[in-house]
């Protein structure tokens, strides 16, 4: 399917490589997608810039959109700036220096613990009246419900030290805070928020009551052919019905899932137990969570091992031996020159590359289907490689 739409939509030929190409028809369709979530129950969706940042794109996006989610100053003020809807932020823990960035750029700061609200709660405030900013706060808890098996990706496995568990909430303490914050899914469907939600109003039905607004974090699949949205409807409809609060979603994944492409050039084919082709991106570098998830990322036009009549493995251009996406088949032998297009490069890429072995980054470039051109948006070069050491 996949391959299908961007075999007519694009040619990689075209394209200078390595690249991130993103097609802004695919993004909208996602967009729309989320719309009619935001339509049907009157949630608000962010999105979360952890996972696509990618600000050429936000004129596009803030059509759809409330606003966006932020872990850093950085990112808040790239939001403030570039989106120019809400921005929200929440971090594990937050610096002085941090706070008094944050509190001119955010409209909702969220703590992860009292101590720091306490601490901090009174500079923010002075410092986003100084600044005529209106600034709310929000607390992270944490349900203690995990739908996760791996505790890398699990904000709830039993020694996270993410949000504040139920037995260190001091509800007598909650002051001007209006908003409770949780995250604990990640790729997942809408069967396991609702189990979520079932053990957040288990444990926390005396402090709802007392909110404006709810965030139920990221990790909604929503805009996958098969994730269960009447059920998301159903859930955020009812919440708010019976809590009388403002639901948020704030998804990264769904928002650009599926499309983005990184289009790679081969660069020689040498000879191990089997054909190893070495393209001119890496793997570490340009898609480092196939490393960290890990998982296989797909390449158009190609199947698992030998499937197709050629089998070969394609790595990368640095020096870490483990610079491999995977294997793969092939209808027939890849060849010096030829491209490959690694499909849904769009999430949790471009915000986590880095230049190990000075290797160069890709370009930015987005794919208008309606004009049916490329257009790069960004360069690198080796100034971006030296200004970082
Ligand atoms: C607090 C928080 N919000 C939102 C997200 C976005 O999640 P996803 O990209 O899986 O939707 C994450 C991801 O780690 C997160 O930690």
């Amino acid at each position: 399917m996949i391959d299908g739409r961007l075999a007519c939509r694009l040619n990689p030929n075209r394209i200078a490589t390595p690249a991130f190409v993103v097609d802004l028809g695919l993004l909208e369709d996602n967009c729309r997608i989320l719309d009619q979530v935001r339509q049907r129950t009157g949630c608000k969706i962010l999105l979360a810039l952890k996972c696509f940042a990618m600000y050429a794109t936000f004129p596009l996006l803030r059509q759809y959109l409330d606003g966006i989610c932020a872990s850093s100053p950085y990112e808040a003020r790239l939001g403030r700036e570039e989106f120019q809807r809400e921005v929200h932020a929440f971090a594990a823990a937050f610096s002085e220096s941090d706070i008094r960035a944050l509190a001119k750029t955010c409209d909702h700061l969220v703590f992860n613990s009292f101590a720091q609200f306490e601490r901090f709660g009174p500079l923010a405030k002075q410092v986003a009246e100084q600044a005529g900013n209106i600034l709310h706060f929000g607390l992270r808890i944490n349900p203690e419900h995990s739908e996760g098996t791996v505790p890398m990706y699990d904000p709830c496995s039993p020694g996270s030290r993410l949000g504040i568990r139920r037995e260190h909430f001091l509800s007598d303490r909650i002051g001007t805070v209006k908003g409770l914050h949780w995250h604990n899914l990640c790729e997942q469907d809408a069967d396991c928020l609702q189990r979520t939600v079932a053990a957040v109003e288990n444990a926390f039905g005396d402090v709802l009551p007392r909110m404006d607004y709810v965030n139920f974090g990221g990790g909604h699949h929503i805009t996958r052919a098969d994730y269960d949205r009447e059920l998301l409807v159903d859930i955020i409809n009812t919440f708010q019905q019976r809590w009388q609060v403002q639901v948020y979603l704030e998804p990264g994944e769904a928002v650009a899932l599926n499309t983005g492409y990184l289009v790679a050039t081969v660069l020689d084919i040498i000879q191990a137990d089997m054909p190893i082709a070495i393209m001119d991106a890496s793997v570490p570098a340009h898609m480092p969570d196939v490393l960290e998830m890990p998982y296989r990322p797909h390449i158009i036009g190609s199947s698992l091992p030998g499937e197709q009549p050629y089998t070969c493995r394609i790595g990368g251009l640095s020096c870490l031996a483990g610079d491999v996406a995977g294997e793969y088949s092939f209808p027939r032998p890849l060849e010096v020159g030829q491209q490959l297009v690694f499909t849904d490069m769009a999430i949790y890429t471009m915000v986590k590359t880095n230049t190990f072995n000075g290797v160069k980054l890709p370009d930015i470039v987005t794919w208008d289907p309606d004009s049916e051109q490329c257009k790069v948006v960004k360069t690198f070069g080796y100034t971006d490689f030296k200004q970082r050491l």
